[in-house]
């Protein structure tokens, strides 16, 4: 559906928003936000409603989603099967602490027998919950207390990558390096010897892994003492359903895990060796919510799809039409950009040198595809889900010609 740009009901709502709630307030007034709010007038801000792989705003304007809830969405929004397990669990009562329901049985049993020699599972809520439970497990087992990073790791003080508000002394012992540069890694553990507890890392985002390197991380966290960890909040249950480890055949000593797990839903978890998982016991490492069943029917649900149907191929599939006639496009209108990423999480990558001209460019492009029913983020990879077909990606194409001729217009 081509809609236009009536984003009234939009407007009247930031207004109203901006002085109460603070979330809409550094959206809209922090400059340094990377965040599509530079785009204001063209994208929605509230949706009134998901389906599928379709979203609705407020002024009642028809979305295809590219963000799916940043990578939560795997089967399509609103999924009736997912649904209707997640309400039978909350008719039955879902917070029972200090007990538990036997999901949380069924979903680590799950959770071991899907991801590649997993022996034990602990579940939590949010993905920064299992990656600060992760690091802390791997500082228990190592009785280090330092860490090498790559890769957005979530908001926590020790991994946000704006950190003011944050001690100096808490990122003392976090160090990152730089990915597919091994001599980068070397050096920091040159410099800290016997000193690093993990390598903690996403296994890719935009850039793919270079020959052997996740494999030679590894080899070299080991050959260290440091456990490896993979950090497979996208990754898990979207690139393959064992996530990186699988697709990389590469084993992790933890991995972490949320977003496609459970098709929306809040639940996280850190995967992996029993001996590491074992140190929960010496440290406290629980929430209110973290027995909170109905988000583990969710997953349960989610997974079992996932295991019995194609849709990950299904995605492979439409995302592989997606980043081929999207670089067709490209090349077809000389537009300074590079199409990248695996598959399932396509990406436009602006390459133009000069900055001003090239946020220019973004602006254009996606305030015109945004106006014509294409939700993408200007800074984030976007992610296909098993509810996109070939014809909204066929679609989504039509519509992209549309910014790219804007931008040669703009250049005339
Ligand atoms: C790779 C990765 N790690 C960790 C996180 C943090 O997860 P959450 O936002 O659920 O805390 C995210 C969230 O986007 C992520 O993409």
């Amino acid at each position: 559906m081509i809609h236009g740009n009536n984003l009234h009901q939009t407007e009247a709502m930031l207004r109203q928003a901006e002085s109460i709630d603070a979330w809409a307030w550094s959206e809209l007034n922090d400059t340094n936000r990377t965040n599509y709010s530079a785009i204001r007038g063209a994208y929605p801000f509230y949706a009134h409603h998901a389906k599928g792989a379709y979203l609705w705003d407020v002024d009642g304007n028809q979305y295809i989603d590219y963000m799916l809830g940043y990578g939560t969405i795997v089967l399509g929004h609103t999924d009736e099967r997912v649904t209707s397990a997640v309400c039978q669990e909350i008719q039955s009562g879902h917070l029972v602490s200090p007990l538990w329901k036997p999901q949380q049985i069924e979903l680590t049993k799950t959770l071991t027998s899907v991801i590649p020699k997993a022996e034990m599972a602990y579940l939590m809520k949010t993905g920064s919950d299992a990656a600060s439970g992760a690091i802390r497990l791997a500082r228990i087992k190592t009785r280090r207390d330092k860490v090498i990073r790559w890769g957005y790791n979530g908001w926590h003080d020790w991994a946000t990558p704006r950190p003011v508000g944050v001690p100096s002394g808490v990122r003392k012992d976090v160090f990152e390096f730089t990915y597919n540069d091994i001599d980068s890694l070397h050096k920091l553990f040159k410099s800290h010897p016997d000193d690093i507890a993990c390598v903690f890392m996403m296994p890719f985002e935009l850039e793919k892994p270079k020959d052997e390197f996740l494999h030679e991380v590894r080899e070299i966290a080991h050959k260290n003492g440091a456990l490896f960890i993979l950090d497979e909040m996208r990754s898990g249950f979207r690139l393959a359903l064992g996530g990186a480890q699988e697709f990389f055949n590469i084993q992790a000593d933890l991995a972490t895990y949320s977003k496609s797990m459970s098709n929306g839903y809040s639940i996280s978890a850190i995967v992996g060796r029993a001996d590491v998982l074992k140190g929960i016991s010496q440290t406290k490492m629980t929430a209110t919510y973290f027995g909170s069943s109905a988000e583990m029917a969710a997953a349960h649900a989610t997974i079992a799809i996932l295991k019995q149907s194609d849709t990950i191929e299904h995605i492979w599939s439409v995302g592989q039409l997606f980043l081929n006639e999207l670089k067709n496009l490209v090349h077809e209108h000389k537009v300074p950009a590079e199409v990248v990423g695996y598959p399932p999480y396509p990406f436009l990558q602006f390459v133009e040198p000069d900055a001003m001209k090239r946020e220019g460019m973004k602006r254009k492009f996606y305030t015109i595809v945004a106006q014509n029913g294409v939700f993408f983020h200007p800074n984030h990879h976007w992610y296909i889900c098993g509810a996109h077909t070939e014809a909204d990606i066929l679609r989504t194409i039509d519509i992209c010609r549309k910014g790219f001729i804007a931008l040669q217009d703009g250049e005339k």
